[in-house]
């Protein structure tokens, strides 16, 4: 059991900023990620699709015989994970927006928690923002659109500010403490979000993602169950519903990046 890889799962590229981090905190474990590039974005579908699609993705990984999942999606997370959990006899992981570290910044600057629609909505997170000391400090900014250009292969850190115009013109000039990074896309898009928050707010703006504390507690898991693996070298295999022959070269310079 021991030997056998940890599957990641995401609609798409977003989960290869978490997987990154598990190279990085975990390099002795294997990995097989899926990403469902087909079906991506899953922010603009409503929760019983995105449940659909995030149990084939788990049964993808079942499949291919893993140890531990990593659900290195937030949107799939707030969907499906207290099922998926039900439905799997393995260890099930999850990514949460950052906003609890963001809320324990001293001051009273607003925190803006960008995420998929689907996330914002959804009752999950809901009930997370609900238990944060003061719930009323962090605006949630749903970015639609915003995961799908990524999904195309654009990074740069002037790439995106048509859309940062329309989801970020209520708060412009206003003091932003930080900015929830609540969708593991837009982790590969920092350059970005701090460019326009230099130009458009007052305030530090700092950024968060919850990737790091994600793989900590995979390592916990791991730990805890008896499963850590110890491969010489990680070994990384990646897998797509979509176009392998675009999404591949992609992806691992992603990872490399
Ligand atoms: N990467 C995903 C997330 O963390 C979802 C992006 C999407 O498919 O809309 O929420």
């Amino acid at each position: 059991m021991k030997d056998k890889p940890v599957g990641f799962f995401d609609s798409g590229l977003g989960g290869a900023s978490v997987l990154k981090e598990a190279l990085r905190l975990l390099p002795k474990e294997n990995y097989i990620y899926y990403g469902d590039n087909k079906n991506a974005p899953y922010g603009d579908k409503d929760e019983k699709e995105i449940t659909r699609l995030t149990f084939a993705g788990a049964d993808f990984l079942v499949s291919h015989g893993v140890k531990a999942m990593v659900l290195a999606c937030n949107t799939a997370t707030s969907a499906a994970i207290r099922e998926i959990r039900e439905m799997l006899s393995i260890p099930v992981i999850s990514v949460e927006p950052a906003i609890k570290p963001a809320c324990a910044l001293p001051g009273d600057g607003k925190i803006l928690m960008c995420a998929t629609l689907a996330t914002t909505r959804l009752e999950r997170y809901q009930k997370l923002r609900a238990r944060m000391p003061d719930p009323g400090r962090v605006v949630d900014v749903p970015c639609p659109g915003l995961a799908d250009r990524i999904e195309q292969g654009v990074f740069g850190a002037d790439a995106f500010d048509d859309l940062f115009r329309g989801y970020f013109k209520p708060f412009e000039g206003q003091r932003i403490d930080a900015i929830v990074l609540g969708c593991t896309h837009y982790v590969f898009i920092k350059d970005a979000f701090k460019r326009y928050a230099q130009e458009h707010f007052s305030g530090n703006a700092a950024l968060f993602d919850g990737n790091a504390a994600t793989i900590l507690q995979l390592g916990r898991v791991l730990e805890e169950k008896g499963l850590s693996g110890a491969s010489g070298e990680a070994d990384v295999a990646f897998h797509t519903s979509g176009d392998r022959a675009y999404f591949e070269p992609l992806f691992l310079s992603l990872l490399r990046g």
